[in-house]
């Protein structure tokens, strides 16, 4: 049995709930790959994160996701804490490897067998399941046939959404097809910094083709078996502003910005991809076939936001093809994470505020907001302060935009648990409980009892 929490409130929550309304969701978020553990247990197969981590040097101090925060097993548990904290919504993602082991063909019944019992949990407790597709953890059986730079993955992705549509669509009714495709594609196939850890233009221009048409697909065919389905798609984005107020900082600000915030958006909108800006982008084109525009299209419920920093960015005269540099916040001596990553609460609401702008947009979702810091349990508690004042600015900012009418409809938490931080290992804990990694022993934080507090007030 986990703990029960009993602690009193640690910090009073200046927030409260019914501001945001009684139909505003609020959650927290994972992934497969980063809590679920079990590796290779019960028929799953091997995913890219697997053997890229098992690859010397690729992630910090070698660590690994085979076990990670064994959810794969503890599930009944952890949702129990999840309900004792209040918490009514859980976005998680399905591991693709565990349910079609070679990532076409055959189904691993017993991968089938785990989501159904995870669903039906879920559901009994009164916690509401949201499902992400695909949270980066590609087959190897695919990435061998050339992973997301081969176009025949709209198919493999195509017959992947229909098999969890078919499976889980009668119980789960709000869906995010892709968890940041600009990350998956820039740090896996640009920079091969994250799996499958290609470098390069020759991989990534189509990696990031064939991301925006299954990104689309894949909401056309859960649309086509779950017509009453709530289907969104998720997007990291942060903030930009320019070092200085000067013509060339500004224009390498609009070029990181349709880089980093408008690359996948546009085209699912029908705009196209922000070819303008990103000049050296242009070779794209080559990799689109006649109807590929149209096919890039789709209209989703919600698109998730999914915000951490804010980034400032300075001209560059020597950075290949943006010339343009992101200034980190330890140079600019501003307030940061543990990931390096500048607290910004403001950012939040500008972003709210210009996505809101785009008439496709119906609602957008913060699907993912949070802070990592090097937490430690100490006498059996775990004190993070400076996870709560980052929570409480963040929503304040939301609550804002919210007020000045931007149609925000929802907030997770990143994260539940700690878990694996892909290439930076274990070290950066982002959750609202702590996980001892060596015992498994959860230890719900101040953050998750300030968290439990808001929830009730
Ligand atoms: C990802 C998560 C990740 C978090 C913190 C997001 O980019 O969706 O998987 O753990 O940021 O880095």
């Amino acid at each position: 049995m986990p703990d029960t929490p009993i602690d009193p409130v640690p910090q009073q929550p200046v927030l409260v709930r019914s501001a945001f309304g009684d139909d505003f969701k609020w959650g927290v978020a994972t992934a497969a790959y980063q809590i679920e553990g079990a590796h290779d247990a019960a028929g799953k197969g091997t995913s890219i994160w697997d053997v890229f981590s098992a690859r010397k040097g690729k992630v910090k101090k070698q660590h690994n996701g085979c076990t990670a925060c064994d959810f794969f097993n503890r599930y009944p548990d952890d949702l129990l804490l999840m309900q004792t904290m209040g918490i009514p919504n859980f976005r998680f993602s399905l591991s693709w490897s565990r349910l079609l082991p070679g990532g076409t063909g055959a189904v691993n019944h017993a991968g089938v067998s785990y989501y159904d019992r995870l669903i039906d949990h879920c559901l009994e407790l009164g916690i509401t399941p949201w499902m992400t597709l695909y949270h980066w953890d590609l087959p190897q059986a695919l990435e061998e046939r050339g992973g997301w730079a081969n176009r025949d993955i709209v198919s493999w992705f195509g017959e992947y959404a229909a098999l969890c549509a078919r499976k889980f669509g009668d119980r789960v009714k709000h869906w995010m097809v892709l968890n940041e495709p600009m990350v998956f594609t820039g740090a896996g196939y640009f920079l091969g910094v994250h799996a499958p850890g290609r470098r390069g233009f020759g991989s990534f221009i189509p990696a990031v083709h064939h991301a925006a048409m299954c990104q689309a697909e894949g909401g056309r065919i859960l649309r086509s078996i779950l017509p009453e389905a709530e289907i969104g798609t998720t997007f990291s984005c942060s903030h930009i502003e320019p070092l200085r107020q000067q013509e060339k900082d500004i224009l390498a600000a609009r070029r990181v910005d349709a880089l980093l915030n408008r690359l996948f958006l546009e085209p699912a909108l029908g705009l196209g991809y922000p070819l303008e800006e990103l000049k050296f982008m242009r070779r794209i084109e080559k990799h689109m076939k006649p109807g590929d525009e149209e096919a890039l299209k789709y209209n989703f419920d919600f698109i998730g936001i999914q915000n951490y920093t804010r980034e400032v960015v300075k001209y560059a005269f020597w950075t290949p093809f943006m010339q343009a540099n992101l200034i980190p916040a330890k140079k600019r001596g501003v307030p940061h994470t543990l990931m390096n990553w500048e607290v910004y609460p403001e950012g939040m609401y500008h972003l709210l505020h210009k996505y809101n702008q785009y008439s496709g947009i119906p609602k957008l979702i913060i699907t993912e907001n949070g802070a990592a810091f090097a937490d430690e349990v100490r006498h059996g508690k775990v004190h993070d302060p400076k996870r709560i004042d980052f929570l409480d600015r963040y929503l304040q900012q939301v609550l804002r935009a919210k007020q000045e009418g931007v149609k925000v409809h929802g907030y997770f938490v990143w994260s539940f648990v700690d878990n694996f931080e892909w290439a930076e290992g274990y070290d950066p804990r982002f959750g609202l409980v702590h996980v001892d990694f060596d015992t498994q022993k959860r230890t719900i934080k101040s953050s998750g009892y300030w968290y439990q507090h808001f929830l009730k007030s």
